[in-house]
Formats: C-alpha cells, sequence, structure tokens
C-alpha cells in the first residue's frame, strides 16, 4: 500500500522559526499525536527488551522537541534515580515547567543546543548507558543515518528508536490526524514522516554490527509505530 522506498523531505517544523506560533502549535500537537500512536508504552517496552542488566545512568536523547515524552518515561520508571540526561535538538525547546519537572524528579538535566550532524563530527564529551531518539531518525537519508548510528554506537552502551512506520496503517493514520486536532503543519508533516518512515530490517541494516557485538531487535510497534533496539552485549541481559 506504501510506496516501497523511503522519501525524505525537508519537513515544515524544521524550517518554521520555533517561536512561529504555528510552529509552537505543532510542537503541542505532538504531545497529542505520541498519546494517540501510545508512544510512552511503546518507549517503554521497547527499553524493556533491551534487557539491561542495570538501569542506565546516563541518558542522551537526539533530537528532543520539547522533552516532554521523556520525561513522561522519567516519571513511569521510578527505579530511574538520579539520572543524568543529556537532551539534544538544534533548537532548546524546553519550557520552565519542564526544567522543574526533571529537577523535582532528581534527574540532571543538560540541554545541548546542536545540530546532531555537529555532535557527530565532534569527539562528544561523554558516554552515555542509553540513546534514545522519537520521530527523529526519518528526517535522514541512509548515507546520514550510517554516519549518526556510528557516533551513537561508537559513545552508547544501549539504543532504543521509536520512528514512523511506513506502513499502510501509518499512512492511514497520517491523512487522518486532523481528528486529534492538528494544525495544517502538523498534517503535513505527519504525511512527509510517514513516507520517510521505516519498515523491515532497514535500521538493522544500517547499524554498524560487523562484529556482532550487539544484540539487535527492529518491528512494527501498532498502530503507526517502528522500532529499532540495540545493546552491546555485556550491558544486557
Ligand atoms: C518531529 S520532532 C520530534 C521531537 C521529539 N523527539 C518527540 O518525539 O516529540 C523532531 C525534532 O528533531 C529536531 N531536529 C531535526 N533535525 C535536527 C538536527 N539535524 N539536529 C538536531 N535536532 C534536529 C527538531 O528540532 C525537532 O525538535
Amino acid at each position: 500500500m506504501m510506496a516501497s522506498a523511503r522519501i525524505v523531505a525537508p519537513e515544515l517544523l524544521d524550517e518554521l522559526h520555533p517561536d512561529d506560533p504555528r510552529a509552537r502549535r505543532s510542537r503541542r500537537d505532538l504531545r497529542r499525536v505520541h498519546r494517540a500512536m501510545g508512544s510512552l508504552s511503546i518507549l517503554r517496552q521497547a527499553i524493556a527488551r533491551l534487557q539491561l542488566m542495570t538501569p542506565p545512568r546516563r541518558i542522551l536523547e537526539l533530537g528532543a522537541g520539547d522533552g516532554s515524552l521523556l520525561l513522561r518515561l522519567a516519571r513511569a520508571q521510578p527505579a530511574w534515580r538520579r539520572l543524568e540526561v543529556t537532551l539534544l535538538d538544534r533548537h532548546d525547546l524546553l519550557g520552565a515547567e519542564t526544567r522543574k519537572s526533571y529537577d523535582q524528579l532528581g534527574w540532571k538535566l543538560t540541554v545541548l543546543r546542536r545540530d546532531v550532524i555537529e555532535w557527530v563530527r565532534q569527539e562528544p564529551a561523554q558516554r552515555f548507558d542509553l540513546c534514545i531518539t522519537t520521530l527523529f531518525l526519518h528526517h535522514f537519508d541512509t548515507a546520514t543515518l550510517g554516519i549518526l548510528m556510528a557516533a551513537i554506537a561508537a559513545n552508547c552502551g544501549a539504543f532504543v528508536a521509536c520512528e514512523p512506520r511506513r506502513s499502510g496503517v501509518a499512512w492511514l493514520g497520517s491523512r487522518l490526524i486532523g481528528i486529534v486536532g492538528a494544525n495544517a503543519v502538523t498534517r503535513a508533516d505527519a504525511v512527509k514522516s510517514v513516507e520517510a518512515g521505516f519498515a523491515g530490517q532497514e535500521l538493522t541494516a544500517i547499524w554498524p554490527d560487523s562484529h556482532g557485538q550487539w544484540r539487535c531487535e527492529e518491528y512494527e510497534a501498532p498502530p503507526f509505530t517502528h522500532c529499532f533496539t540495540a545493546a552491546r552485549r555485556g550491558v544486557c541481559a
């Protein structure tokens, strides 16, 4: 039902100034979109599938947006205490309330306002136990994903990505997203996101694992999500 090849195209939200009212509204829409997608429980299940032997202490989120999904995850993982979390995005989109909520949970927050490609090119200052990314990888073509995933593998013990699924159901969902009150920016970007989304074992094929050091899984998380997980052997059960 979907075209077989990915189509990666610039999204409107990435082109608007972060303070543009349409962009602000679209970021608020994303929170509702995550609820419609069931993102929090999909993310928790993906993390559980990593079977990490110890809870992570340092987390990196790439393309973190307003940080609200990770905050919901933080609230849902009471065993994760006193974490250090780095939120990387090309814009600093964190509201004061969100920052305060991370503080109240005892999570030490660093906001890294940086293009991810710049992060890849620089030697990252820190290593992370877990890298999380949601609705982010689909922005990049295969060649760029190769470079990005090599940097993630080099600097992180485990990785979870929850992305749009390139499927007929997700295609339909993206066209009906106005039902949750999404604005024109979100509606247009949802369609592009599904067209740039993933299917099959596309991310596994890009992940750099020539020596079998990683345990990887890639699967559909209905109704609209495609997950990829990777855990370095030695950090997972
Ligand atoms: C669709 S939003 C997803 C935000 C968040 N992960 C979520 O799921 O709600 C994509 C985010 O990626 C960021 N982004 C896009 N391209 C980027 C890049 N090259 N480097 C860093 N951030 C980028 C955007 O600023 C935006 O916040």
